[in-house]
């Protein structure tokens, strides 16, 4: 069922940075807490389970203890863990290529945190690809973040327009439109039982153990923005951690949230 290809060139917006992996690791664990769950569609047979852009394959091998039954399959640009369940397998891939899977093979295709690599221009490709390789009655599952975390100071207000632009000129979404479409690019390829569902997870130590986890997740995703900016000259390095340490107290005196959606729908029979 599998094919290993080299994907090509992308537009992904995280430099392959040593600590990406644990950053990834802590926003699962993040939001698998304040979710309660790994996924939300109302999977019944569970034996073959896609997971594109899977990252450090954290998702698909707590899903492969789940359900030790299925065969789940992590795909990404990149090579995946080294150490998995007997249930796991990689495949490298890029799904603006084409998923090198047969028609109608996965119960359920999961996607989750690719609006960092995926243009807003090139969203209905992809998600039409996932439900290529979906079996009919099968369920395809997208989440994905707002792009600005919600109540603000100043200094993130500061900070997050700077990233902003720099995630704009890559083409990828800085305007939410992909966050508020989720649902809709299901329903246009003619999913049926299609939700949406948000949660909003606290960033900072008031959040509890959620709450500090995201801390350390945000505090990771704008060190690695700021040094690129800071190479390209963009804004200075004092001044990109000054702007940091100040979003960091920032968290805590105004309970800043970031909103995550999921959708899901299923493939008609
Ligand atoms: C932000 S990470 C999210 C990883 C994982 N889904 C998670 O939730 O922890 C995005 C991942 O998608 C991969 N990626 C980006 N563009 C891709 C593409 N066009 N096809 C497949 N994977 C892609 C990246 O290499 C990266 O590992």
């Amino acid at each position: 069922m599998t094919v290993d290809r080299q994907p090509g060139p992308s537009s992904y917006l995280f430099p392959r940075h040593p600590a990406e992996a644990d950053r990834l690791d802590l926003q699962h664990h993040a939001l698998r807490e304040a979710v309660g769950s790994n996924y939300l569609a109302p999977v019944g047979v569970m034996e073959q389970v896609l997971d594109v852009g899977t990252g450090t394959g954290r998702w698909g091998i707590e899903l492969c203890w789940e359900h030790p039954e299925a065969v789940v399959v992590g795909l990404d640009l990149v090579r995946g863990p080294s150490e998995h369940p007997a249930g796991y397998q990689h495949v490298r891939g890029d799904v603006l290529q084409g998923l090198p899977f047969l028609d109608c093979s996965f119960d359920l295709v999961h996607q989750r945190f690719l609006s960092s690599g995926i243009a807003v221009v090139d969203w209905p490709r992809a998600v039409s690809e996932l439900v290529r390789v979906t079996r009919p009655g099968g369920w395809v599952e997208l989440t994905e973040p707002m792009v600005k975390p919600r109540r603000l100071g100043p200094a993130t207000r500061q900070l997050g327009d700077l990233l902003l632009r720099q995630v704009a000129s890559l083409g990828l979404d800085a305007t939410n439109a992909v966050f508020r479409s989720l649902h809709r690019y299901l329903k246009r390829v003619g999913l049926e039982l299609v939700e949406r569902q948000e949660f909003s997870l606290p960033i900072g130590e008031w959040g509890g153990r959620v709450g500090s986890f995201m801390l350390s997740d945000i505090r990771a995703v704008c060190t690695r923005l700021c040094e690129r900016l800071c190479s390209e000259g963009a804004i200075s390095a004092e001044d990109a951690a000054d702007l940091i340490r100040r979003s960091q107290a920032e968290f805590e005196e105004h309970r800043t949230v970031w909103t995550v959606a999921f959708a899901y729908g299923r493939r008609r029979r």
